[in-house]
């Protein structure tokens, strides 16, 4: 999710990479943009994510003039790169997320593409992903996206079931969703659809219509994040109010078991804890997060990842905007990661991998206790590595812990 900024060091008056040691090693990782797009029509009672309705938002800020201040941070971005002298590299993934990315023409989504494309090129095969809404595409709109250099749309299904689209205060029928898969395939997208399992007055009975409904769509992808109740959100407040119920853990759980037999009879193994694929149809570029990958984040409260080092933007489009007209990165915080923390971020992202994640040491001599309480598969232990069992992923940041010490 998306929740208040770290609190970080200041960012030097060189801007976030000053200091940062120049040249690259041998192998570089893969470099991928993030373009955050923060608007949405209506705001979900759940989602504390950085975006903002019409109302919400004054001048300075408006949708209409967004993507060119996204296109000059993006030239600023590159200037920064090329002044540290790290090593330029096209992007291998480009992902436009929010939000509601697909609110603004594909002409502005369009033109922030063409910045990453002037800037710093975009490798051969690039994935280039953008998030929608159901209800804000139709085949029209994906056409123009998909000779625009998308190959990717990221659907926020959530549910098929009505009552449950109404607690998440959706604006989408499950009418609209078929359509806007049919669309996306008619035009040659990759089709990914994000679920939401354990919303207050959901049935397991719904949660398998859900998923049903789903796999019915024949996605390349499904994202399943259970329902997390966030302080600050109109759900949260009414959550403390009694009006609606708590999740569950127990409840989520269970549906989290039946989402990945069920996807992974489908076809659809899974890569990540909530997500699963076809064969080569992962989010290479999610996948770039959780590997320690770099990555540049364009937009208000976007986080970035350049070796070792984390910084993000100042939260509000506004005081993003103004910082950008000015000339300068919107950087509002930095952290240098040192040996010991980059250690740790390693284990704590790739634990959640199906591949799994090496260890050494104190950890690895740990592994045989953890299989035998059923957290870690066997055979991928012999080698070193730590790959989570089904039960397991439920437990993934308690064993984390654990190997960390
Ligand atoms: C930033 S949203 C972008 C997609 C698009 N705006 C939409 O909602 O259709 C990405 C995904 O995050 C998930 N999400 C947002 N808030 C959540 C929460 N509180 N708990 C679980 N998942 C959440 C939803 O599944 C959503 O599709
Ligand atoms: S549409 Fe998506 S980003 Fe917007 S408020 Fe709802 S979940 Fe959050």
């Amino acid at each position: 999710m998306s929740p208040a900024l770290p609190e970080g060091e200041r960012v030097p008056d060189g801007g976030p990479l000053a200091g940062l040691a120049a040249g690259g090693g041998a192998v570089l990782p893969p470099f991928g943009v993030y373009l955050h797009v923060p608007f949405c029509r209506v705001r979900c009672g759940y989602c504390d994510f950085n975006t903002y309705t019409a109302g919400e938002l004054g001048g300075g800020a408006d949708q209409a003039g967004y993507a060119a201040t996204a296109v000059a941070e993006i030239r600023l971005a590159a200037t920064a790169l090329t002044t540290a002298e790290l090593p330029a590299r096209p992007a291998a993934t480009v992902f436009v997320g929010g939000g509601t990315p697909t609110l603004l023409p594909a002409t502005d989504l369009l033109a922030m593409l063409g910045a990453v494309r002037a800037e710093w090129g975009l490798a051969p095969g690039a994935e280039v992903t953008t998030e929608a809404n159901p209800d804000t595409v139709d085949e029209a709109s994906l056409e123009q996206l998909a000779a625009g250099g998308i190959t990717r749309l990221s659907l926020g299904m959530q549910s098929a079931v009505p009552h449950v689209l109404a607690t998440l205060d959706r604006t989408h029928t499950p009418a609209n969703v078929g359509r806007a898969v049919a669309a996306a395939r008619a035009v040659g997208l990759d089709v990914s659809l994000d679920l939401i399992y354990g919303t207050p007055g959901e049935s397991v009975a719904d949660w398998r219509r859900s998923l049903e409904a789903a796999l019915d769509l024949a996605p390349d992808h499904v994202s399943a994040y259970a329902l997390g109740i966030e302080e600050g959100t109109r759900m949260g407040a009414q959550v403390r109010r009694g009006e609606l119920p708590p999740t569950d853990p127990d409840d989520q759980a269970e549906k989290y078991e039946i989402a990945d037999s069920a996807l992974a009879s489908a076809g659809l193994p899974w890569y990540e804890i909530s997500n699963w694929a076809r064969p080569g149809h992962q989010s290479r570029h999610n996948l770039g997060y959780w590997r320690g990958a770099d990555w540049w984040g364009i937009g208000p409260g976007a986080h970035s990842h350049v070796r070792g080092t984390r910084f993000w933007n100042v939260k509000h489009p506004r005081a993003h905007a103004a910082l950008v007209r000015a000339g300068r990165l919107p950087a509002a915080g930095r952290e240098v990661l040192n040996p010991e923390e980059r250690a740790f971020e390693r284990l704590m992202l790739g634990v959640r991998l199906a591949e799994g994640v090496p260890v050494r040491g104190r950890a690895r001599d740990l592994l045989p206790g953890l299989i035998t309480r059923g957290l870690v598969e066997a055979a991928p232990a012999e080698h070193g590595r730590v790959v989570l069992t089904r039960h397991g992923r439920l437990l993934a940041d308690a064993v984390t812990h654990e190997l960390a010490g």
